[in-house]
């Protein structure tokens, strides 16, 4: 037999013996690079490989690459021992401290409006949706106040290009229904509003409304009260009582904004509601027959109300929160509350 084989031979002996005795990781490492390391055993055989005479090559060749293919399954065999040791070691580490698991909540604006989307699906009204990237149409135009109009003033908006604009109010989601849709229509609408408001106690460059459209035949200004009023007592108990005040919109008439009594002085005024004894919610109205005209409704066959809704101010409320701005910092002590 050719010496060189022997040599194989042999060193697949030593080698077993020696991966006998491994008994730690490091010892594993010091074997590993001593037989397969680049300047290991095995490679210096391969190198010698070239010198030996041509017709022995493939043979020799073979028996080293079955030497490494072995030396290579029994390392992976003892590293595999001893990562499940290692892991097991781990496990039984008792010293050591755990980890504290942390449980979410929903923020208090999510359940706010998952309160009041159930209150009005109670009272057989649709969640509908829109785009916050809105074109003047739909936020201006089709809600009955054209360019130029000083009512624009009111709304400060972000606009985009090409006509567009974030959404400064959820009342284009009116027309977007009553474009689609014939009436019997009874929707809200909850979403994410812009303005370019600097952000302080009570105001924010985005907040939330919740829209609500009713059109049918021979709908009244009465009914109006009575969703809003029925909402209020859903929301804030039975001795819940409301307010409309004359107000004006152009997309309404005619026009008011309501208010809320003050849950914690009962009217009697308190630091909550700056000693008005009311809290203002938003504002509501009979829609504009020339908002229908838009949409294609006719005005003298159907009659309809509209209601907007701030969502902040509803949880501010609830929740006896004197600064809007906490619902946007994330904080998690103040989140941890809800
Ligand atoms: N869109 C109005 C606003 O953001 C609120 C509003 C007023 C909505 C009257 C209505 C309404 O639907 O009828 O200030």
């Amino acid at each position: 037999m050719l010496e060189i084989v022997e040599e194989i031979l042999k060193i697949k002996k030593e080698f077993a013996k020696e991966s006998e005795i491994i008994s730690d990781i490091k010892e594993f490492e010091q074997l590993r690079i001593k037989y397969l390391g680049r300047k290991g055993i095995i490679s210096s055989y391969f190198k010698q490989l070239s010198k030996l005479p041509s017709e022995n090559i493939p043979f020799v060749g073979k028996e080293l690459n079955s030497l490494k293919n072995y030396i290579d399954s029994k390392l992976s065999e003892i590293q595999k021992k001893f990562t499940v040791i290692q892991k097991t070691e781990e496990k039984l580490d008792i010293s050591l401290p755990g980890f504290k698991r942390f449980l979410g909540k929903k923020h208090p604006i999510t359940k706010i409006m998952e309160e009041i989307q159930s209150i009005f699906s109670s009272m057989g009204f649709d969640i509908a949706e829109g785009p916050d990237i809105e074109t003047d149409y739909y936020n201006f135009e089709a809600l009955n106040i054209p360019p130029e109009h000083p009512a624009r003033e009111e709304h400060d908006t972000f606009f985009l290009m090409n006509d567009m604009l974030l959404r400064t109010h959820t009342s284009p989601v009116q027309i977007r229904v009553m474009e689609k849709k014939r009436p019997p229509i009874r929707i809200i609408a909850p979403g994410r509003v812009f303005r370019r408001d600097t952000p302080d106690a009570t105001h924010s460059p985005i907040f939330t409304q919740v829209e609500g459209l009713y059109v049918d035949k021979s709908v009244t200004f009465g009914e109006l009260k009575g969703v809003i009023l029925s909402f209020a007592r859903a929301m804030f108990g039975k001795d819940m009582r409301i307010r409309f005040r004359p107000s004006y919109f152009q997309f309404t008439e005619p026009s008011a904004e309501y208010d809320f009594l003050c849950i914690f002085c009962k009217g009697k005024g308190c630091k909550i509601c700056k000693w008005v004894g009311w809290v203002e919610i938003s504002g509501a109205g009979m829609v504009d027959p020339e908002v229908f005209k838009f949409v294609n409704i006719d005005p003298e066959m159907y009659s309809g109300f509209a209601f907007g809704m701030g969502v902040e101010r509803i949880a501010m409320f609830r929740y006896q929160i004197n600064d809007i701005r906490l619902f946007y910092e994330n904080d998690i002590r103040f989140l941890d509350q809800f």
